[in-house]
């Protein structure tokens, strides 16, 4: 008897376990990064490959799931992955940039482990390290509302992930080569939908098929390196949805506008008469646009898509319109039952304004490009390993630019680690100032921010009037285009270390790219993780002993 009473109390103490384990799920993938061949475009090239794949596998989780990667690196170079959008709270430990990890060394792997912990919505990961990018080793990566949430739309019929980018025929490290040499990579040769260009001839195959009648959910990202993409489908309305991670109001859409690094998501209804109908993703501020198409079939259909594609919008300012007309939905839940909107951003007292300007120029003849003056250039030793070692005087200044810079400075182009010190919990206004010809596109690791105003000419504090401090979407990207200026607000409430980056590739490869220190000022391990066991070190601090930095704090 007293033998089934031990056990029992075995038993419960297991299921309490279980329960608690069973909150937040583990899911377990193993990666093989190789190279391979592939011909996107027609002319076989290298690419990378994950467990053979080009683009890499989607991951689809739910809010909070734990989700355990272990990347093997079998390239020669070493390779780092980031999870676009993925906040990784506390733990900018995994966060897979230059400035957070030691890269995974040829033929070593690295596992990461992050949790989308309160979040939703439609992501991509992709890697960081020299322009492996422009070769692949990107995928999807979907985080599903928990089923006691609800979600603002009927549950669709399915879901499907879809990758539009720019693509180059010349190899990852032909293009690194021309960096480094100073110099441009120039135009792309083409536009790829999921890895493929279709030849529109009749001969393509489906990239997704359709029931009659039913709502699909589809979500759209350009993991491009530069170009701006317009994505559409003949004879379909979208419906948008969701925008990296936040609920939007549902307004139907002929075409989006993605600029690099963004995703969207949208419901599509195959509403048409049944045959096949072409997905078409399209370069926008380019001479001579570069256009694919991608096939959509109807079950059962008759009949090839018609050869007539949907013309592309014309010029910025269709853009920017398309921007202002997307409103968060302050009603619906977002990965938390309380309603987005119960977050009023809108009144909370901004402590600090930073402004940051982007520029080009020449260094040695060179071309780099920079933010606010400054060139930024990834130190061997990661930043955050300098500051969780005790080296940053070895490594880095924080501070390199300064919030409101002068014309001089911003004109005098330097190269160094560029690194802002943000304390903790302040409520930031960041100003995005584009006095070039091109248009940006801007992301932040570890938060979503409240994109308020994108605007033309040049930002001044009274232009604060027109900010959208009701109801502008939570998101990780923001476009900012041609001499104009786009505002951002957040609150820095998540510690660690996190890159502010051009999504525009070479323009990152080439300096223009920031880090934003955000401490724990009680050194609480409440605020941040410790550097996890298995973390790579390298640089000065390959060989030291792993510490806890808050012991005896
Ligand atoms: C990864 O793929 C390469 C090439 O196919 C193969 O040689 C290697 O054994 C694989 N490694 C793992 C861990 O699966
Ligand atoms: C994967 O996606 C399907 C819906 O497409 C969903 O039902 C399922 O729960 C997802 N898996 C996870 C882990 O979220
Ligand atoms: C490398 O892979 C092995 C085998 O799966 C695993 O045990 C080990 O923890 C991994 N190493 C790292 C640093 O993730
Ligand atoms: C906003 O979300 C609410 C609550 O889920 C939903 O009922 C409503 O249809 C949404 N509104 C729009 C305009 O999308
Ligand atoms: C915000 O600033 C205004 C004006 O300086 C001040 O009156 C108000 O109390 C502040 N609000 C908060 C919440 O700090
Ligand atoms: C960062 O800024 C805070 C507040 O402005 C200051 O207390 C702290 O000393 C700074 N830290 C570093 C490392 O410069």
């Amino acid at each position: 008897m007293k033998g089934g009473v031990k056990l029992l109390a075995v038993c419960l103490c297991l299921a309490v376990a279980t329960v608690v384990v069973a909150e937040d799920p583990y899911f377990h993938y193993v990666w093989n990064v190789t190279y391979g061949t592939a011909s996107p475009l027609g002319v076989p090239q290298q690419v990378i490959l994950i467990n053979g794949q080009f683009p890499g596998p989607n991951i689809n989780s739910t809010s909070n799931n734990n989700i355990i990667v272990n990347v093997f690196n079998n390239l020669d170079e070493p390779f780092l992955l980031t999870w676009n959008g993925i906040q990784h709270r506390k733990n900018s430990w995994q966060d897979g940039t230059a400035g957070t990890m030691c890269p995974i060394p040829p033929g070593k792997n690295f596992t990461y482990h992050f949790q989308p912990k309160d979040q939703i919505g439609s992501y991509f990961y992709y890697p960081t390290t020299a322009m492996h990018r422009a070769a692949g080793a990107f995928g999807g990566l979907r985080v599903n509302s928990r089923l006691l949430i609800p979600v603002p739309y009927a549950d669709p019929e399915d879901d499907y992930t879809i990758l539009i980018n720019d693509w180059y025929t010349k190899s990852h490290t032909q293009l690194k080569k021309f960096l480094d040499s100073g110099r441009t990579i120039g135009r792309p040769d083409g536009i790829l939908i999921n890895g493929k260009a279709g030849k529109g001839d009749g001969s393509d195959q489906p990239l997704f098929t359709l029931k009659q009648g039913k709502t699909y959910r589809v979500r759209i990202c350009n993991v491009g390196l530069k170009a701006s993409l317009n994505f559409r489908i003949q004879n379909h309305k979208m419906k948008l949805v969701e925008m990296e991670g936040s609920h939007v109001l549902q307004n139907d859409y002929d075409s989006l506008d993605v600029h690099v690094g963004q995703c969207f998501g949208v419901l599509v209804t195959a509403n048409q008469e049944p045959k096949d109908y072409y997905m078409v993703a399209s370069t926008r501020f380019l001479k001579n646009a570069l256009t694919t198409t991608g096939l959509l079939r109807y079950e059962g259909g008759k009949g090839p898509a018609s050869s007539q594609l949907p013309a592309a919008p014309v010029g910025w300012a269709w853009s920017l319109n398309q921007f202002r007309s997307f409103r968060w939905n302050l009603t619906a839940s977002a990965a938390r039952p309380n309603p987005q909107g119960s977050y009023h951003y809108g009144k909370i007292n901004i402590t600090r304004t930073i402004k940051l300007v982007n520029t080009q120029g020449k260094i040695d003849g060179k071309l780099r490009y920079a933010l606010s003056g400054v060139s930024h250039t990834d130190p061997e030793t990661p930043l955050k390993l300098a500051e969780y070692f005790g080296v940053v005087d070895k490594v880095f200044k924080y501070d390199s630019i300064s919030d409101n810079p002068t014309s001089d400075q911003i004109k005098n182009i330097k190269i160094e680690p560029n690194v802002l010190n943000i304390t903790h919990r302040n409520f930031i206004e960041i100003v995005f100032e584009n006095h070039e010809r091109s248009v940006q596109s801007w992301h932040l690791d570890g938060y979503s921010f409240f994109a308020v105003a994108v605007e033309p000419g040049t930002w001044t504090p009274e232009k604060r009037k027109n900010y959208n401090l009701l109801d502008a979407v939570s998101r990780h990207t923001v476009q900012v285009y041609p001499k104009c200026w786009a505002a951002i607000l957040l609150t820095f409430d998540n510690c660690g270390m996190w890159n502010i980056r051009s999504e525009n590739s070479e323009r990152r490869y080439l300096g223009q790219q920031l880090y934003a220190s955000v401490l724990s000022p009680e050194k609480s391990l409440r605020d941040e993780y410790n550097m996890p066991e298995s973390s790579l070190q390298c640089g000065l601090v390959k060989d030291k002993p792993k510490i806890n930095p808050y012991a005896g704090a």
